[in-house]
């Protein structure tokens, strides 16, 4: 079975849009596989798995791991592994040495890192170089400090531009796909129609080429605050709860392990 390229995620542009979810261990990525274009490996997994405040603390190794999890759990999707924040901003050489280790621990096929103009001679240097990039702008997790918060981006005509602007030198830089998030839906239709890359929409619109949630969100498996754009498919927050609470029942009233869950008795 062979993997979905750049290439061919590029090939989806104004035909079919393109799925995508986040992944971060082997068995989500094995259940994941056969239905999503791309499977993310998101820093928000610092959030999501770690309980981290922000996405800010995240480790390369952590990536890594996750990462290569991610990749022995599929077959066909294309692995993007996110860039953690302190990995790339600092040079372009820094970015490269930290990607190509990247690619070669996991054997994903891309990395995903976050900027808009300040960070397009870095993509280009990169993509330069073999290393196939995925932009994200709008509300940047890993500039919530400086951004103020975690709030919609592009409500001003000026905060539209630049985010025109910045989507318009990462495509230039050579990125093959952009993460559109938390920008007005506007604002991502225009980006999405100017754009010859697909766009990749969370918290956006439906007119991006694409879209992605993070899985555990839209699986209802997060104690987390869950933002208004996500779409609960199941709730299995709730199911897990419920097993669990009659697992130790059962425990406790010693009905379980009852007969058929043990070996047979020794002669
Ligand atoms: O870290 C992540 O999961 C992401 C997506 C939410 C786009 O960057």
């Amino acid at each position: 079975m062979n993997r979905k390229t750049t290439h061919s995620i590029i090939a989806h542009k104004k035909k079919i849009p393109i799925v995508v979810l986040t992944a971060y261990t082997t068995p989500q990525a094995q259940i994941l596989d056969e239905y999503v274009d791309i499977l993310l490996v998101g820093d928000s997994l610092g959030m999501v798995l770690y309980g981290l405040p922000s996405t800010l603390s995240v480790t390369l190794e952590m990536m890594i791991a996750h990462g290569a999890a991610v990749v022995r759990g599929s077959k066909k999707a294309l692995v993007v592994v996110d860039l953690p924040f302190g990995s790339y901003q600092a040079s372009p050489e820094q970015a490269f040495i930290n990607s190509a280790k990247v690619l070669a621990e996991t054997s994903c096929t891309a990395v995903k890192l976050e900027g808009g103009v300040e960070i397009a001679e870095t993509v280009g240097f990169l993509t330069a170089r073999g290393v196939p990039v995925m932009g994200h702008i709008g509300l940047t997790p890993q500039s919530v400090h400086t951004l103020g918060g975690y709030s919609t981006q592009g409500k001003s005509r000026e905060e539209a531009e630049i985010l025109l602007t910045s989507a318009q030198a990462i495509e230039a830089a050579g990125a093959f796909a952009i993460v559109l998030e938390g920008v007005t839906p506007d604002v991502a239709k225009n980006i999405s129609e100017t754009l010859k890359i697909p766009t990749i929409g969370i918290g956006a619109s439906p007119d991006c080429d694409g879209q992605v949630l993070v899985t555990e969100d839209m699986l209802g498996f997060s104690r987390n605050y869950i933002p208004k754009f996500v779409k609960h498919y199941a709730e299995l927050a709730i199911t897990i709860e419920n097993a669990v609470k009659e697992y130790a029942g059962d425990v406790k009233n010693r009905s379980f392990p009852s007969a058929e869950f043990c070996y047979p008795y020794s002669k």
